[in-house]
């Protein structure tokens, strides 16, 4: 049976992943309303979204998922038949320095949407309802040279970012068993694409060469990620979300693994091309930095279960997934330099005549 929503609440929507799936869904799902509740910390930039501006189906709240009154309001004013959770602190090396708001927001922040949800699906003002946790594989900890993680791979969060986000998995799984509350998971590997904020490593590695600033590389550069367009991240969630069945969970990924420093001199080479750079001239900028700490070694998913339950399959290759998204960043020279300067936090108040978080 397919789950068709009417009215959505996504929260997180000004970051990275949550503007381009409301991007994404909202092209797909033109009868459906979106309501887009974030608080707009450092990651949140309303500019992701000014396309949607004037469109009747799109809202934009600004506020914190755990606004119990808030989000109760919304849930109810705006009817809302499905939550996509997206919302949350998601750099590890911040959660490594700054652990705190990793709980508050990740944690606590997702039980306070989980039991307002639960009471606004109880009160059978919807017919039908879902709440999809966005996850990530780095729930599961890191895998040696072989294997992969599985929907059944035990949780074994290493770093204060994904025992947060381990630590809402369990709960969202708690609220289906103690309540029956119809609740998805899914769990995704590393995203790349447009609006990535730079300091995660394939945009930073981009706007520094750009500037011929050192490419910072952890450790001996030999860690591996397995990477996924931000896009087809969206595209597996749209399936979930209206295909899957409550209570189950769902890894996504594109069998795409690279170690980080042939990330690198990708970038740098398809970069030397574009900037008219000599033939390997950004490659001097790689830097080997100290290791950051409990750096989970290797990340591989299986995702299997969501191509054959549900037939999903990710739509970019990497070579042309990698290639646009530089050239993204090359024509979107002054979202980079708003990002990184904080000027982007004017746009709210110039839209909204108040001040970002
Ligand atoms: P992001 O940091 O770019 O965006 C997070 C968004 O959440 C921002 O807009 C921020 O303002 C908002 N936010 C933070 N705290 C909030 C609060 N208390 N109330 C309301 N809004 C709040 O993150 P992202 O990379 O887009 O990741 C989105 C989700 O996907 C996260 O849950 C993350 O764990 C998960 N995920 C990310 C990746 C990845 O590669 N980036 C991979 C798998 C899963
Ligand atoms: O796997 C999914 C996860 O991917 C998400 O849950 C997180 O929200 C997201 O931030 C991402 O986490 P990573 O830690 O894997 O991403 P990051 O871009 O920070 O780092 C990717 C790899 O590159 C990692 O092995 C660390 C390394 N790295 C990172 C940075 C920022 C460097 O070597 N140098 C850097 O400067």
């Amino acid at each position: 049976m397919i789950f068709v929503p009417e009215s959505i609440l996504v929260t997180g929507g000004a970051g990275f992943i949550g503007s381009n799936f409301i991007h994404s869904f909202m092209a797909n799902n033109q009868r459906c309303m979106v309501t887009n509740l974030d608080c707009l910390t450092y990651a949140g930039n309303l500019e992701n979204l000014t396309a949607l501006e004037g469109n009747p189906n799109y809202r934009f709240v600004k506020g914190d998922i755990g606004d119990t009154e808030l989000v109760a309001g919304v849930l109810a004013g705006q009817k809302i038949d499905a939550v996509v959770h997206f919302a949350a602190e998601s750099h590890v090396d911040r959660s490594i320095t700054g652990p705190e708001i990793f709980i508050r927001t990740n944690v606590l922040g997702t039980q306070i949407l989980l039991e307002e949800s639960r009471k606004h699906w109880q009160s059978g003002l919807v017919p039908d309802f879902r709440f999809l946790q966005i996850s990530t594989d780095e729930v599961y900890g890191s895998l040696g040279d072989t294997g992969y993680f599985t929907e059944e791979t035990p949780l074994a969060a290493n770093s204060p970012y994904s025992a947060s986000k381990a630590g809402a998995d369990l709960l969202v799984r708690a609220y289906h068993e103690t309540f029956g509350m119809p609740t998805l998971n899914t769990r995704c590997s590393n995203n790349y694409g447009p609006y990535h904020f730079p300091e995660k490593l394939i945009p930073l590695l981009i706007h520094n060469i750009i500037n011929k600033k050192p490419l910072p590389v952890y450790g001996d550069g030999l860690n591996v990620r397995d990477w996924l367009h931000v896009r087809d991240h969206a595209s597996a969630i749209e399936t979930v979300l209206k295909a899957a069945a409550p209570g189950s969970v769902y890894n996504i990924g594109g069998n795409n693994e690279w170690k980080n420093i042939d990330i690198v001199n990708l970038v740098c080479d398809l970069l030397d091309e574009r900037l008219e750079r000599a033939e390997g001239e950004n490659r001097t900028l790689i830097t080997y930095v100290k290791d950051r700490p409990g750096h989970d070694r290797r990340y591989a998913i299986d995702a299997s279960r969501l191509k054959n339950d549900l037939g999903w399959s990710p739509s970019f290759t990497f070579e042309q997934g990698i290639a646009e998204t530089i050239d993204w960043y090359l024509a979107n020279q002054k979202w980079v330099e708003e990002v990184t300067s904080g000027a982007y936090r004017d746009y709210y108040k110039k839209q909204y005549g108040g001040g970002a978080a």
